[in-house]
């Protein structure tokens, strides 16, 4: 709906300018709520309009924007046009904002609210290929994977709401000098049966058992070694079992990731591409690009002066390939397989100098899609613990998340009509979980908080599902008074206004995430989305109004809610009806 009117002004502009009115579009933006005494709706950045060259770069503009504003003449639709400090600022048809704003919102709410915005045009809308979590089997899946499961979900959200055709894989560990002592580890001490009842625990427990034993025990450091060369050598037995550890882990965190709303199209992993990393090799050796180290290991060059003061190891002395080399060639291979107009790799920042060797090195291939390769690198937590301790699975941390929200449900009356109270404390929990993480830039480092993550008032997940719940019930207790019209000059006190203004700029919201894949924008909308929504269930009393004014307002709380629920989703939660 923003653009409704975002494209009327530009109209506006454009008559007034004698220019098309599509080069105003970018230079107009919903004003802000944290601006005090907000009384526009679009504010125009005569500045941008100076870098365009629509206006000349040179006049002062502080005269530029009142001319401006004094040449356009209000009309029914643009009622007010004031400048400002270089700005001119817009104020729409009261009535009419009200209208247009409400109108998408019927009984059912509007799924698709903001996301048909042209702001999104310019977007180079192709095939995203999004790989995010991988996790290394039979090992920990520590916060940094936790962190990668659910900034990959939101990105790939975000960008299939947006129309973008999403990839979503998961690039699994499966494949290294681990799986010889887990092999041979697992010949030791191993057992089918508890393979079976709990695989991703048990593996564990055998490969750390396996590890401490293999220091000192020269036979089991061999076994291991022996091991690794069958699986290299591809032997039947060896590969069955590693198959066999492989299949039983992403059936169970299948399961897992279903607890989060997640699910991937592709499990890829490190194993798939052995051969073609063989093949990487040779192609880097025929184009010059392969160098030989004094240690005698295989390395690409990426000094800027080609004096090897900066290298990175392809190939090791023995001949195998290393987890760079996997990428090489797992990444070409995508390209290939999917055809991506842009691929997004999710991990900490520590991996950050790691991609940019991948991808300074398949630049250097000819590969020039690499320039559409990106890494999203996000901040280290500390202190991830849960009331038992470590977490070693990403189950613990759901358990954890679950059973302190069912904790803090207890104490309201609510929780005991609920139909599947755990279920709604997984979901709440999750939320919690989610906003933590999202709320700063992604790089920053953060404490884990269990206690300030899970608090129903403030910044929360908690609150945002709360929020949720309240608006489900009071549209839930009002079903027979919706009706398919209302009357929008019963919504023109500021306290409506003010949520439909904050309702303008969510496509600019989404538009920013987009840009910079941050989903802080997003988080903070809903957050100050909330709280207005908490002020206006004080103003807008429904209950107790004549009929046709809480039909306006109902009306209005249904769009809150939809929007919200909306974006909820694209950050990767569930929102829940009741709690
Ligand atoms: N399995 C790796 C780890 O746990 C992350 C993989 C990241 N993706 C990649 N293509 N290298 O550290």
């Amino acid at each position: 709906m923003a653009c409704f009117f975002r494209r009327r002004i530009a109209a506006k502009l454009g008559r007034a300018l004698q220019q098309s009115e599509d080069v105003f579009i970018p230079a107009l933006s919903a004003v802000p709520l944290f601006k005090k005494q907000k009384t526009a709706d679009f504010k125009l950045s005569v500045n941008m309009l100076r870098t365009n060259g629509l206006l000349p770069s040179s006049g002062d503009i502080k005269l530029q924007a009142e001319n401006l504003a004094a040449q356009l003449k209000p009309d029914s639709l643009v009622e007010d046009i004031s400048a400002d400090h270089g700005v001119v600022s817009f104020t729409v048809n009261r009535k009419l904002f009200v209208q247009k704003m409400l109108e998408p919102f019927g009984k059912q709410g509007d799924e698709k609210f903001g996301l048909n915005s042209e702001l999104f045009n310019n977007l180079k809308r192709g095939t995203t290929l999004v790989e995010y979590s991988s996790p290394n089997i039979a090992k920990k899946f520590h916060a940094g994977h936790l962190r990668s499961t659910i900034i990959g979900n939101f990105i790939a959200n975000l960008k299939q709401s947006l129309g973008y055709n999403v990839i979503r894989m998961n690039y699994l560990g499966d494949w290294g000098m681990q799986f010889g002592l887990l092999g041979a580890g697992f010949g030791q001490f191993g057992c089918q049966e508890r393979l079976k009842q709990n695989p991703l625990q048990h593996l564990f427990e055998v490969y750390v058992q396996m590890n401490k034993e293999a220091e000192h025990n020269e036979n089991l450091k061999h076994a291991a070694q022996d091991f690794f060369r069958q699986l290299e050598q591809q032997e039947c037995q060896a590969v069955s079992l590693w198959q066999q550890f492989r299949e039983i882990t992403v059936n169970e965190y299948q399961q897992v990731y279903k607890r989060l709303g997640i699910h991937f199209d592709i499990y890829s992993g490190e194993s798939c591409h052995l051969d073609q990393a063989q093949k990487v090799v040779q192609q880097l050796q025929s184009q010059g690009l392969l160098k030989t180290s004094e240690r005698g290991t295989g390395v690409v060059d990426l000094s800027p002066d080609g004096d090897m003061s900066s290298v990175c190891t392809v190939l090791r002395s023995n001949g195998t390939t290393l987890y760079i080399t996997r990428d090489l060639a797992a990444a070409i291979d995508r390209k290939l397989t999917y055809h991506f107009d842009e691929m997004i790799y999710v991990t900490d920042k520590s991996q950050s100098n790691h991609f940019q060797q991948l991808f300074q090195i398949l630049l250097a291939m000819g590969h020039s899609w690499a320039e559409r390769c990106q890494h999203v690198p996000f901040g280290l937590v500390q202190g991830m613990k849960t009331r038992t301790g470590e977490v070693v699975f990403l189950e613990d941390v759901l358990d954890e998340a679950r059973a302190r929200m069912l904790d803090n449900m207890s104490q309201s009356k609510t929780t005991k009509e609920m139909d599947d109270p755990e279920d709604t404390a997984e979901k709440v929990g999750i939320s919690a979980l989610i906003v933590q993480d999202f709320k700063g830039p992604l790089q920053s480092d953060y404490k884990f908080d269990w206690d300030r993550m899970l608090q129903a008032q403030g910044d929360t997940g908690v609150f945002l599902q709360y929020t949720h719940t309240r608006l489900c019930s009071l549209i839930r207790r009002n079903e027979g008074i919706e009706a398919a019209t209302f009357d929008p000059s019963l919504l023109l006190e500021q306290t409506s206004i003010t949520i439909l203004q904050h309702l303008l700029r969510y496509d600019e919201v989404l538009y920013q995430s987009a840009q910079d894949l941050q989903p802080k924008h997003l988080v903070n909308f809903l957050l100050k989305l909330c709280h207005l929504i908490a002020f206006a269930h004080r103003q807008l009393p429904v209950k107790g109004s004549p009929q046709d004014v809480a039909q306006a307002r109902l009306r209005l709380f249904n769009g809150a809610c939809s929007v919200l629920a909306n974006g909820m989703r694209i950050l990767g939660i569930t929102p829940v009806d009741k709690m």
